[in-house]
C-alpha cells in the first residue's frame, strides 16, 4: 500500500506525523518504508534522528535514483538512528526504513523520464514493504503531480494508493487544504489529466488536522474565562468552515493533538517518552496509532 502525504503549504506537520505514522505502523507489525519526495528540503532523516541523513544523503539518495537510476540506500532505523528508543523496537515489529532524498538534491523540472522509475521503485518497495509512505512537497509541487502520473499508469492500478492531506487547524490551512484538493490544479484536477477515475481518487483522500488545541486543557479551562469563550466560538466556525469545505468528519482521518514535545522538536515520540519521562502526552501516541491503523482499516475507505 502507498500512503501520499500532501499538504498545501509548509509547516503543517505533514512530515513529523507522517514518519510518528510510519513508526507507530512498524511497531504494530508490519514493515515500513518512509520515502523523502519533499525534493527540496529532504530532512526526515533528522526527525528518525539519523546524523549522516538529516538533509539527506551524500550519495544514492532519491534524486540520484530518478535521475540516474542508481539504486536508493534504504537506511534501517533500528540501526541508524542516535535514539536508543528507535534502535530498540520489540521484536514484533516490522522492519523500519528511511529511503532519503540527496543533501542539497532539489526540485526538479516536469520531465516525463520520471514516471518509469518512480513506477519501477514503488512496484519493488510494494514487493518489500507492506507500507510506503511517500513525503510530497507542499502545494502542488512536482513531486505531488509525478505521484498522480505514476499513481495513474496502467501499471500501477494493482497497487493500492491513498492520499493523505495535512493541515494545522486554522482559517487559512483549511481553505488551503482544500485549494489543494478540490481547487484549480488540485488533485483531482491534476488526477483526471493522469487518467485517474475521479469518484475513485476522491474516495482515496482523507484529510489530517495536525497540532490540535485541546480546549479542555488547564490553560483554557482554568484561564481567563474570555479566552475560553472565544476558543470555543473559533473551534465551532472552524468545524463549520471545515465541513463547508469538504473536510468535515466524512473525510476525516485523524486528529492529533497539539503536543509540547513536538512544539519544540521535530522527533518520533517514543512511548517511553510518554511513560518514563513523561515529556509528550498520552493522547498524541494514541492519535498516531489511531491513524496507523486506518489507513488499511475498509471502514476508513469506504466510497463518501
Ligand atoms: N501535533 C503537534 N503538536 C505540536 N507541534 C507539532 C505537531 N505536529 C507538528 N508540529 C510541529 O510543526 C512544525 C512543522 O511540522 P513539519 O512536520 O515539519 O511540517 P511540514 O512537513 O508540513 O512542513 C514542526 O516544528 C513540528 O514539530
Ligand atoms: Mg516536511
Amino acid at each position: 500500500m502507498l500512503i501520499f502525504a500532501t499538504s498545501d503549504k509548509g509547516g503543517t506537520g505533514r512530515s513529523v506525523t507522517g514518519c510518528n505514522i510510519a513508526y507507530r505502523r512498524a511497531l504494530q507489525g508490519e514493515d515500513v518504508a518512509y520515502l523523502d519526495f519533499d525534493f527540496g528540503s529532504p530532512t526526515a532523516g533528522a526527525i528518525f534522528d539519523i546524523p549522516d541523513a538529516e538533509r539527506g544523503v551524500s550519495d544514492r539518495g532519491l534524486h540520484s535514483y530518478l535521475r540516474s537510476g542508481l539504486e536508493p540506500v534504504e537506511l534501517d532505523i533500528a540501526t541508524e538512528s542516535n535514539r536508543e528508543s528507535l534502535r530498540d523496537m520489540p521484536p514484533s515489529s516490522g522492519r523500519l526504513v528511511l529511503v532519503p532524498g540527496d543533501r542539497g538534491g532539489g526540485e526538479f523540472g516536469r520531465s516525463q523520464e520520471l514516471v518509469p522509475r518512480c513506477i519501477s521503485l514503488f512496484n519493488r518497495l510494494e514487493q518489500e514493504y507492506a507500507v510506503s509512505v511517500i513525503d510530497l512537497s507542499a502545494g502542488r509541487s512536482y513531486a505531488a503531480d509525478l505521484a498522480l502520473a505514476v499513481t495513474g499508469d496502467e501499471r500501477m492500478r494493482q497497487v493500492t494508493s491513498r492520499w493523505l492531506v495535512f493541515h494545522r487547524w486554522t482559517r487559512q490551512h483549511i481553505i488551503a487544504a482544500n485549494g489543494l484538493v478540490f481547487g484549480e490544479n488540485g488533485i483531482l484536477e491534476a488526477g483526471k489529466l493522469h487518467g485517474h477515475d475521479p469518484q475513485r481518487l476522491r474516495d482515496s483522500i482523507r484529510f489530517v488536522r495536525t497540532a490540535v488545541v485541546n480546549l479542555e486543557a488547564p490553560q483554557f479551562t482554568m484561564g481567563r474565562p474570555a479566552q475560553e469563550a472565544w476558543s470555543r466560538v473559533c473551534n465551532n466556525d472552524l468545524k463549520e468552515l471545515a465541513a463547508r469545505n469538504g473536510l468535515g468528519l466524512s473525510t476525516l482521518l485523524g486528529e492529533v493533538p497539539l503536543d509540547p514535545v513536538l512544539q519544540w522538536r521535530e522527533q518520533i515520540i517514543s512511548d517511553a517518552d510518554v511513560v518514563v519521562s513523561k515529556i509528550a502526552n498520552p493522547a498524541t501516541v494514541e492519535a498516531f496509532d489511531a491513524i496507523a491503523a486506518r489507513l488499511s482499516e475498509d471502514s476508513t475507505w469506504e466510497g463518501l
